[in-house]
């Protein structure tokens, strides 16, 4: 077999309909990163079937220069960012530091089985750059935006809306692209978001931003444009197919179908409403109004990096008060082919044949095979330590050698 050439034997978690996911027996086969063959065969049984084979985890919303922010409690939104985001971002003014700090956040992301995210950099374009170069480098693909702000942030952080085309001049790196990311409405005069619309029309990169996160920066925001949030993004531009609003809390019926009927994304962070006290966003019902949903951890304002847990808190905090369970196959679902789909990164998110071989290696320390829904046991008991490899592009990413 030539050296380039892996095959592994598990239970492969393969998409399953429009919404679910199964495991099966059976074995892949990966050449030069990418999954040559993935075949279901039931003479994989034993130890080899004990073994797991995900398609690698996706996070559709973190903040890199957060990841040592994490757990900074007790704080509402609007002054948590004042007293401890925007000094912690501040520091990306360094761009060697941000490198460091980004690569120390892919090795995270990738040590709990996250291969892709969406993230967000900072104001800094030297400082985003090089996140993008550190993520890619560590061999993970996504999105990373350097953020717009113009007003509502200390001065070292904002800029004059027409001041800010260098985000135009990122450049991608191996499966990691730049996007654009407005903060959100409060950090952004309508020009800064009416300009943002256009470079990411421009561009056809992803745009990033915050929507309807805490009633407080509702409120704030209806008082200063006049309008309900949802429509100041709509009259900005921004609401299209390749918009990711995170949150997406505090709507209307009205808001979700209108952000339905664009085809927008709402990255739902459960952890980190919880954590920062948003609110609870109701899954169902923006999932009735046909809108478009992804799944994210939000580091720092979620404290948890990994997304198998940010898919049970999503399961959780749906079900709670008489809501609506939702099946471990859909949690799954949502952070692999889900998340692919919401982030339009189509060669990854499943075992496939001609997908990027990005793998999740599990072994579970207790007996699954026989459990009555297997998928369930694993969300519920799940357990990083069962994470035994991860490989991004088929290159292995963890254990770091
Ligand atoms: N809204 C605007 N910026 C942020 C951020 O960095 N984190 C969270 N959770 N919400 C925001
Ligand atoms: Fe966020």
């Amino acid at each position: 077999m030539p050296e380039h050439t892996l095959e592994l034997k598990g239970s492969l978690a393969l998409a399953d309909g429009p919404a679910g996911l199964r495991l099966i027996p059976g074995f892949i086969r990966v050449t030069g990163g990418v999954l040559e063959r993935v075949e279901p065969d039931p003479a994989v049984g034993g130890d080899d079937a004990r073994t797991i084979i995900f398609p690698g985890f996706i996070d559709a919303h973190a903040h890199l220069p957060q990841f040592r922010s994490v757990g900074v409690a007790g704080l509402e939104l609007l002054d948590w960012l004042d007293a401890v985001i925007f000094p912690a971002e501040s520091r990306w003014a360094d761009a060697d530091l941000a490198h460091r700090e980004a690569a120390d956040a892919a090795r995270q992301l990738l040590s709990f089985g996250t291969t892709a995210v969406a993230a967000y950099a900072t104001v800094h374009h030297s400082a985003t750059q090089r996140a993008i170069d550190a993520l890619a480098d560590a061999g993970m693909a996504g999105h990373v935006g350097q953020v717009l702000m113009d007003t509502g942030a200390p001065p070292r952080l904002a800029r004059p809306a027409g001041d800010q085309a260098d985000a135009l001049e990122l450049k991608p790196r191996d499966r990691v692209m730049p996007s654009i990311a407005p903060r959100f409405a409060l950090s952004c005069s309508e020009e800064l978001l009416a300009l943002a619309a256009e470079m990411a029309s421009r561009t056809g990169w992803l745009a990033q931003t915050h929507l309807a996160e805490t009633t407080a920066e509702c409120r704030a925001v209806e008082s200063r444009f006049g309008v309900p949030y949802t429509e100041v993004y709509r009259r900005a531009g921004l609401l299209t197919p390749r918009a990711v609003l995170a949150h997406g809390i505090h709507l209307s019926r009205a808001d979700r179908e209108a952000l339905a009927r664009v085809g927008a994304v709402i990255a739902h962070c459960p952890t980190a409403n919880e954590f920062l006290r948003a609110g609870r966003m109701d899954r169902a019902g923006t999932l009735a109004a046909g809108a478009r949903l992804a799944l994210g951890s939000d580091v720092a304002g979620g404290p948890d990096r990994s997304m198998v847990r940010v898919a049970r808190a999503m399961a959780m905090v749906a079900s709670r008060d008489g809501g609506v369970f939702v099946p471990a196959a859909e949690c799954f679902r949502q952070i692999t082919a889900g998340n692919a789909d919401a982030l339009d990164l189509a060669s990854t998110g499943r075992l496939a044949p001609g997908l990027d071989a990005d793998l999740v290696i599990v072994e579970p320390d207790i007996p699954w095979q026989d459990h009555p829904d297997p998928l369930s046991l694993l969300l519920y008991a799940w357990d990083d330590r069962w994470i035994r490899r991860v490989y991004a592009a088929g290159r292995p990413v963890f254990p770091a050698r």
